[in-house]
């Protein structure tokens, strides 16, 4: 069995922060949300991974390597344009010739992993396996109608009127079957191959197509208050470690200082991560924050946040459910005149206190 993992894509729902970065290279208590799929994988028993990409290629592999810090055997797969995720499997059918694999969408963020879906389906080799959580707002996913037996019926992607609240996870598990589904494709209204119309064509040419519902699921639907929730998830079963210096400092609870960091005449009340190379001064930091590497908090308190590298915060009281970017600098405005002076990329999402 093999994974074929989807690294491509312009991530346009997280932006500011993926106008920078891939959107799988996110991170999630300061780790890319697409090493945890990785790790899914591995830990599930695969090691061949074909990573597709795109433009941000050289990013992703400079992040993930040849893929042997995972126990993987990466193999990177170049879709020359995002025109789908059947496309990329398409693209991929050399790569997987005739074995099963699963199909994992890199910016999609799965608690507790794949071990038990992939042992079911290896062990009842259906054509096709998806996953199904409840969301608030299918409208922005694939969605699954499911008869009174729980069997899936009809999938629709995308639709203004949604049948369930049932929305398609980003981990599909196929047999070789899924290839003449493909093959059979016309591009969708959004011009994409879709996975969910190739998984519709093997329910209508009545191959046996399973589902399961779980819950604990995120992907980047742009939402920060979901992402500062995944964040909060994870960090909730962190193991606490000190490798960086700590001193004249208080640490309650959960928290991971990281080798090269340093916490100077703070309180740090966890769970709470602190990336290396950040200094921590004079400070509070509350629970449920991350804060990546080589980032400066100096003076300031921050509680139920992510902050990403080499951003600084100094003087500020208080910040509490933000996503501040990369190479971001916060600082308090002169007294007078009491005006905010904001600079502030594209896309940039502010809410000023009054
Ligand atoms: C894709 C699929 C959709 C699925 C979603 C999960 O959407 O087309 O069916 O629900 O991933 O992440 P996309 O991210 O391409 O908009």
């Amino acid at each position: 069995m093999k994974a074929l993992v989807l690294a491509g894509g312009s991530g346009t729902r997280l932006r500011p922060i993926t106008h920078t970065q891939a959107k799988q290279l996110v991170p999630v208590a300061n780790k890319p949300v697409l090493f945890y799929g990785l790790e899914s994988i591995a830990s599930a028993g695969i090691r061949d991974v074909g990573i597709v990409v795109g433009d941000t290629q050289a990013e992703i592999e400079a992040a993930v390597g040849d893929g042997s810090a995972f126990g993987l055997e990466v193999t990177y797969l170049r879709q020359e344009a995002p025109l789908g995720l059947a496309h990329a499997v398409l693209i991929a059918r050399d790569y997987l010739g005739g074995d099963d694999f699963v199909m994992y969408l890199g910016d999609n963020f799965i608690v507790g992993g794949i071990d038990a879906l992939v042992e079911r389906f290896r062990a009842e080799r259906p054509s096709a396996q998806i996953m199904l959580t409840r969301v608030p707002d299918p409208r922005q996913f694939g969605v699954a109608e499911l008869d009174a037996d729980g069997r899936v019926v009809g999938l629709e992607e995308k639709p203004r009127e949604p049948k369930s609240d049932l929305a398609m996870v980003g981990v599909y598990l196929f047999t070789p079957a899924v290839h003449e589904a493909v093959a059979e494709l016309k591009p969708s209204w959004r011009g994409e191959l879709e996975i969910t119309d190739a998984i519709q064509w093997l329910i209508d040419s009545g191959r046996a197509v399973q589902s399961t519902l779980i819950t604990g699921y995120w992907k980047d639907t742009g939402n920060v208050a979901d992402m500062l929730e995944v964040n909060r998830l994870v960090l909730e079963s962190l193991e606490p470690r000190v490798e960086g210096d700590v001193s004249d400092s208080e640490l309650i609870g959960r928290v991971a200082v990281e080798a090269g960091a340093s916490v100077r005449g703070s309180r740090i009340v966890g769970p709470v991560v602190i990336g290396s190379g950040t200094v921590i001064e004079d400070s509070y930091i509350g629970p449920f924050t991350s804060v990546a590497m080589d980032c400066r908090v100096s003076g300031s308190e921050i509680e139920y946040s992510i902050v990403l590298a080499r951003s600084s915060i100094e003087g500020v009281r208080r910040i509490e459910a933000s996503l501040i970017g990369h190479d971001v600098e916060v600082t308090p405005a002169p007294n007078t005149p009491r005006a905010h002076r904001l600079v502030l990329g594209d896309h940039s999402k502010v809410q000023i206190s009054q």
